[in-house]
C-alpha cells in the first residue's frame, strides 16, 4: 500500500530517534504549528507499518480533542485506511496486524486504570504538558512489547510551553537535569518552531515563485524572518501580547508565563497555617494587593502584607533562623518577606499567598492554602 507521508526535516529527526536512539523518552516541542500533531500521526502509521503485528496509541487528555485533531485527520489524510477504522474501540486495525489506538485519559484515576495490562510498543502524547508528571509516568509503564530489544519501544511527548506538566517537561528536555534513578542517555528532544513548517509558507513561497525545497535551504532565522512578515500565522503570533508570544511563537521555556513558581514552590515549605500568619502580621504592618489578571489562562489576586518581625517570631512562625538579632529591617523585609493571601475570583477566601523571588525561595512562605483562580468571562471583561 502507497503512503503518502512527506515528513518535514524536523518530523524526520524525530522519525530517526525513535528508529536509531536508545532513548526510551523522546520531546517533541515547541512553538505552536511546527508540525508536531501531524508528525505524530505519520511517525506511528510509518512505525506501525514497518513492525507487523504491534500495537501503538495516540494520545490526548479529553476525546473531543482526540477526535478533531487526530482521528478525523487521520482518516482525512489516509482515506483508504478508513475501512480498517473500528469506531466503537477508536482504533486502525492494519492488514499487517499492527493496531492503531487513539487513547484519552481525563484524569490520573483514568489514567491507572486505562494503561494498567493494555502494552503499546509506541505511546505518543500529544498536548503532553496538560498531562502531571504523575500521569506521563503511569503511562509510561504501558509502553512496552514483547521480544523487542531493549530502546526499541518509544514515548513521545508532543508539546507547547505551559500547563501543569510544564516544569517536568523542562526539566528532563530543556534543562537536562535528571534524577539519581534517570539516565541522561534515555532521553532526546527535537525542539519544533512554527517556521519549520514549510506549511503556513506555501503560498508565499508560491506567489514569489519558489519551493520547500528553497525554504528548507535557508537557515532558520531567515525562515523566521519570513514566517513572521509573510505568512498569515506567523503574523498572528508575533503580534501576541509578550507573555503569550515567547510561548506561542518562540516556544520558549525559560520565560513563558506560568513558569516563574515552578521550580520554587514547595507546598511543605512554603505554606503556613492560617493561625501563624494572623499572629505575625500586625494592625500596622502596610497591606496591599496585586492582581495578575491572567490574558488568557489563570488569575491570581495576592494580598500582601509587610513589616518587621522579631527573630523569635521568625523561628516560631515561620521556622526562619534570623541572621540578625534585632530582627530584620524594613528594609531586608522588603526583600526577605512579603507575607499575603491569594484567592480565586468566587469568595475571596484570605486563606493563601504566592510571595517572593526565586533567589529568596528560602525565605518565602505562603500562608494557608494557594489558590488561582479563572476569571470568569464577566469577570475578566470587568477586570
Ligand atoms: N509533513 C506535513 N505534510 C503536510 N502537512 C503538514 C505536515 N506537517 C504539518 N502539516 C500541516 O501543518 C499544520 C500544522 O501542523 P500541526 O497541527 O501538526 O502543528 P502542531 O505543532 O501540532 O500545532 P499546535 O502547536 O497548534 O498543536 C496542519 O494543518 C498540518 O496538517
Ligand atoms: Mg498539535
Amino acid at each position: 500500500m502507497e503512503l503518502a507521508i512527506n515528513l518535514q526535516p524536523k518530523q524526520h529527526e524525530l522519525l530517526g530517534l525513535c528508529e536509531d536512539s536508545p532513548c526510551s523518552w523522546i520531546g517533541y516541542g515547541g512553538s505552536r504549528g511546527g508540525g508536531k500533531s501531524k508528525a505524530a500521526r505519520d511517525c506511528m502509521l510509518v512505525r506501525r507499518m514497518k513492525y507487523p503485528n504491534t500495537k501503538g496509541m495516540i494520545f490526548r487528555r479529553v476525546y473531543e480533542d482526540l477526535r478533531q485533531n487526530h482521528i478525523d485527520k487521520f482518516l482525512s489524510e489516509f482515506p483508504d485506511f478508513e475501512k480498517f477504522y473500528k469506531r466503537a474501540d477508536h482504533e486502525v486495525a492494519l492488514p499487517n496486524g499492527s493496531k492503531i489506538v487513539f487513547g484519552y485519559a481525563e484524569t490520573l484515576d483514568d489514567v491507572k486504570r486505562k494503561f494498567h495490562g493494555p502494552e503499546y510498543m509506541d505511546i505518543f502524547v500529544d498536548q503532553a504538558e496538560q498531562l502531571t508528571e504523575a500521569e506521563l509516568r503511569q503511562i509510561k509503564m504501558a509502553n512496552r512489547w514483547p521480544n523487542m530489544p531493549i530502546g526499541k519501544c518509544k514515548m513521545v511527548l508532543f508539546f507547547n510551553p505551559g500547563g501543569v506538566g510544564v516544569a517536568f517537561l523542562k526539566r528532563i528536555f530543556h534543562d537536562r537535569k535528571y534524577l539519581q534513578t534517570e539516565d541522561a542517555n534515555d532521553y532526546a528532544f527535537v525542539q519544533a518552531y512554527g517556521w519549520d513548517n514549510v506549511m503556513w509558507a506555501e503560498p508565499s513561497l508560491l506567489a514569489e515563485g519558489l519551493t520547500a525545497k528553497d525554504f528548507y535551504s535557508w537557515d532558520s532565522e531567515r525562515r523566521f524572518k519570513y514566517f513572521i512578515e509573510k505568512t498569515q500565522y506567523g503574523r498572528e503570533l508575533n503580534s501576541l501580547p509578550q507573555t503569550l508570544r515567547v510561548g506561542h511563537l518562540l516556544g520558549s521555556f525559560d520565560s513563558f508565563a506560568g513558569q516563574y513558581f515552578a521550580e520554587v514552590f514547595d507546598r511543605d515549605r512554603q505554606v503556613i497555617p492560617q493561625d501563624n500568619a494572623e499572629a505575625l502580621i500586625r494592625p500596622w504592618w502596610s497591606r496591599w494587593i496585586s492582581i495578575d489578571w491572567g490574558f488568557a489562562h489563570y488569575s491570581a489576586i495576592l494580598w500582601h502584607a509587610k513589616g518587621i518581625a522579631s527573630p523569635k517570631e521568625l523561628k516560631h512562625l515561620l521556622g526562619i533562623e534570623a541572621d540578625s538579632p534585632q530582627g530584620f529591617s524594613a528594609d531586608d523585609c522588603a526583600e526577605y518577606a512579603c507575607w499575603g493571601a491569594g484567592a480565586d475570583s468566587q469568595d475571596f477566601p484570605v486563606t493563601g499567598c504566592v510571595c517572593q523571588a526565586r533567589q529568596r525561595q528560602h525565605h518565602c512562605r505562603a500562608v494557608g492554602r494557594c489558590v488561582f483562580g479563572r476569571w470568569t468571562a464577566a469577570t475578566a471583561s470587568g477586570g
